[in-house]
């Protein structure tokens, strides 16, 4: 049976530490209900302890969602405990998500203690919320540039004293995907009682490589991957929620699934680039408004011949509006011909041709050629019944 790879969306915390991405408490609330809708299983709300607005805003999310379960982040410091649980606990399926640095630098120069210490630090906080929660996710920062051993010395702990999940954060997004998905098996063979608990994967994008660490991560047995809507977040972003829910999708061979309606991504998106401010990128994968636009000649005519040629996703399938063909100077007469089709005018080829010509005159002149072109570009030619 394949394993379901559970959603943990964090578009709401660390996708809103975006400078000029903060939202307003009924935003983030308009926003968690379209996520609860998608189908995600964890919503991050926020951190509460930061600002009364904040808290205000979890409250007011754990209140609301139907299904998923609703998690404020905190240091791993009693007051940021005691405020999280308040701003959770209207939630069905309440979580603390709590932790500390356990890399070197964290610990020294950061943190400025000791490894024991952290320790000792994580323990109390994961014990202290378990008084309050059942579901705990404990999170060891920058564990992308910890050494494996200790790692697996402080999972071990803080499964000993209750976490449910463990989230291995990439937190500069360092790492490379076999490296990542080789930390999250040595986790897996090297801690007593890992089998328990579900292991997240939380990958920055430093590098490009956020979705790959994230998939990596879960060929190594992640059971949780954490991701924003459009991949926004601190610096380069996070792991992109479409983009491992597509992959997980599309490639079949893969023994796991996701619970989302990938029919409501593309609206998922556009509500979280308008409402956050943020646009997304043109030829962001899956969302981008260039996803499923071709534009070369050769390309063209592929998928007019045959959709698959250049596309591995039905349009209709993440909810976009369909394969576009753009008409610019490089496109060729397979797709002029469709495109006047579409308007209900078809050519002999000789006129088909003359028309061509005229066509990469302005095509050359404006870069975009619109129907509106198109169709003074015909007037005056004989047209073919298309009938
Ligand atoms: O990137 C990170 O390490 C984080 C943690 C707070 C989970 O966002
Ligand atoms: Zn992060």
């Amino acid at each position: 049976m394949d394993q379901k790879i559970k959603i943990f969306d964090t578009t709401l915390r660390d996708g809103e530490q975006v400078p000029g991405c903060q939202l307003h408490g009924k935003e983030k609330l308009v926003i968690a209900k379209a996520l609860d809708n998608l189908g995600v299983d964890i919503i991050e709300g926020g951190f509460p302890v930061s600002s009364p607005a904040d808290f205000e805003a979890v409250k007011a999310i754990a209140q609301n969602m139907q299904n998923a379960s609703v998690c404020g982040l905190t240091r791993a410091v009693q007051k940021d405990i005691d405020v999280a649980v308040e701003a959770i606990k209207p939630a069905k399926k309440p979580r603390i998500h709590t932790g500390l640095g356990t890399s070197d630098l964290h610990v020294f120069t950061k943190l400025r203690t000791t490894k024991e210490e952290v320790i000792e630090r994580g323990v109390a906080a994961v014990k202290y919320a378990k008084k309050f929660v059942e579901d705990v996710e404990f999170y060891a920062e920058d564990a992308g540039r910890t050494d494996n051993e200790y790692l697996a010395r402080v999972v071990e702990a803080m499964i000993k004293a209750g976490a449910t999940v463990i989230n291995i954060p990439d937190t500069t997004g360092y790492c490379l995907p076999a490296e990542f998905g080789a930390k999250i098996k040595y986790l897996k063979e090297n801690v007593k009682g890992i089998h328990k608990v579900d292991i997240a994967a939380h990958c920055h994008n430093d590098l490009g490589l956020a979705t790959a660490n994230a998939i990596a991560a879960v060929q190594n047995g992640a059971t949780q991957v954490e991701c924003t809507i459009n991949g926004i977040g601190e610096r380069a972003g996070n792991t992109s929620l479409e983009e491992v829910v597509m992959i997980i999708n599309k490639r079949t061979d893969l023994p796991y699934y996701t619970d989302i309606n990938t029919r409501l991504l593309t609206a998922m998106s556009q509500m979280v680039a308008e409402r956050m401010n943020m646009p997304v990128q043109a030829n962001k994968a899956i969302v981008g408004s260039n996803a499923f636009a071709h534009s070369s000649g050769i390309h063209q005519d592929g998928v007019i011949k045959h959709r698959q040629n250049y596309e591995i996703i039905d349009p209709a399938e993440v909810g976009a509006d369909g394969s576009q063909i753009v008409l610019t100077a490089r496109s060729g007469h397979a797709a002029l011909k469709y495109r006047l089709e579409k308007l209900g005018v078809s050519l002999n080829k000789a006129d088909l041709d003359k028309v061509y010509n005229d066509f990469l005159e302005v095509a050359d002149r404006t870069g975009l050629v619109e129907d509106k072109d198109l169709k003074e570009l015909v007037a005056g030619y004989a047209m073919i019944d298309l009938d």
